[in-house]
């Protein structure tokens, strides 16, 4: 992994095009190994410690499940139960797990939360979801386009639904490696300005396309991959029957898929709500591949792990 010189993972927007590619290039690598039974220890003795201000299936059991594979061990440590609950800062949370764990995962809410985290501790972060990023499932994502396209070249993915955390690492994950990518957002939830104009300017010298519309039809035109998020993020639960009616035109369903290409795959970083952002006739049908997907963020884990750790 030499391309891999960083101590943290926050966003996608700090990895150079050369960092993301070999990780999804090494995650591959450590899936074959897995799937014969050859897990290496590389990481024995290492410990991460994990912690979750917000629910979570795949990322908590992943990372954990990747840590033991590793030789190692992943703590889960649920954020309320911390001092850090009781109001102990961030900062001196941050100096004091530094000194028992390897490195440190957190799902939160505030992005800054985890910048913060990052800057007082001297092991690793890794960001697992804010509401500003999700990098991790990013990394996944991409292994699973590569997985069935060979190449991220000539490759068309279509986001439809809300600008959120995984449309922006979606985004800036497409630039990095220069694929085109359309996003169909209604007004008042696009993508964060600034993260549009980063992953714009990404795109820009890797030979990548980022569109944004407010129209799903023309993002989703002769698309090879469509994908999409729940219409209510973890903490905007108030939001949720606003949101329900917004979305309704941004739903993944029969009709929207016809515009896409004939041989098209369904990604959705999960969970998934059937009959709202898609339909259980696409989900659980033949395009979709939302459990390889799914399944792709332990091995991407691993190697992310791998190279921050070893
Ligand atoms: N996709 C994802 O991050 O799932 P969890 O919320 O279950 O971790
Ligand atoms: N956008 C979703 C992703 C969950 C994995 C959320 O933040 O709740």
């Amino acid at each position: 992994l030499s391309n891999i010189q960083r101590k943290d993972v926050l966003s996608l927007e700090e990895m150079s095009s050369l960092e993301v590619n070999e990780l999804i290039q090494y995650a591959i690598t450590l899936k074959t190994q897995h799937q014969r039974g050859q897990n290496v220890p590389l990481l024995a003795g290492k410990i991460l410690g994990m912690i979750f201000d917000k629910h979570s299936t795949r990322t908590r059991v992943s990372f954990e499940a990747g840590m033991v594979q590793l030789g190692g061990h992943g703590m889960f440590l649920n954020g309320k139960e911390l001092q850090l609950g009781r109001g102990e800062s961030i900062e001196d949370t941050a100096k004091v797990l530094s000194q028992y764990v390897d490195a440190i995962m957190i799902r939160t809410f505030s992005h800054d939360t985890v910048v913060t985290l990052a800057k007082y501790a001297t092991v690793p972060v890794i960001n697992g979801l804010t509401d500003d990023h999700h990098p991790c499932q990013a990394l996944a994502d991409l292994m699973t386009i590569y997985e069935v396209k060979g190449t991220f070249k000539d490759v068309k993915l279509a986001y439809v639904g809300d600008g959120n955390n995984v449309c922006h690492s979606l985004m800036l994950a497409c630039a990095k490696v220069g694929m085109h990518i359309a996003i169909a957002c209604p007004a008042g939830h696009l993508p964060k300005h600034a993260i549009i104009q980063s992953a714009q300017s990404i795109a820009a010298s890797t030979g990548g396309i980022v569109e944004v519309h407010h129209d799903p039809h023309l993002a989703v035109q002769d698309a090879d991959f469509i994908y999409t998020d729940v219409w209510t993020s973890m903490g905007q639960e108030e939001e949720s029957a606003e949101r329900l009616a917004t979305f309704q035109p941004y739903q993944v369903n029969e009709e929207l898929t016809q515009h896409a290409s004939e041989t098209y795959h369904f990604l959705h970083c999960l969970p998934a709500h059937r009959g709202e952002e898609v339909t259980a006739a696409i989900i659980d049908g033949p395009h979709s591949l939302v459990f390889e997907q799914a399944g792709n963020r332990l091995h991407a884990q691993k190697a992310l792990l791998v190279s921050l750790l070893q």
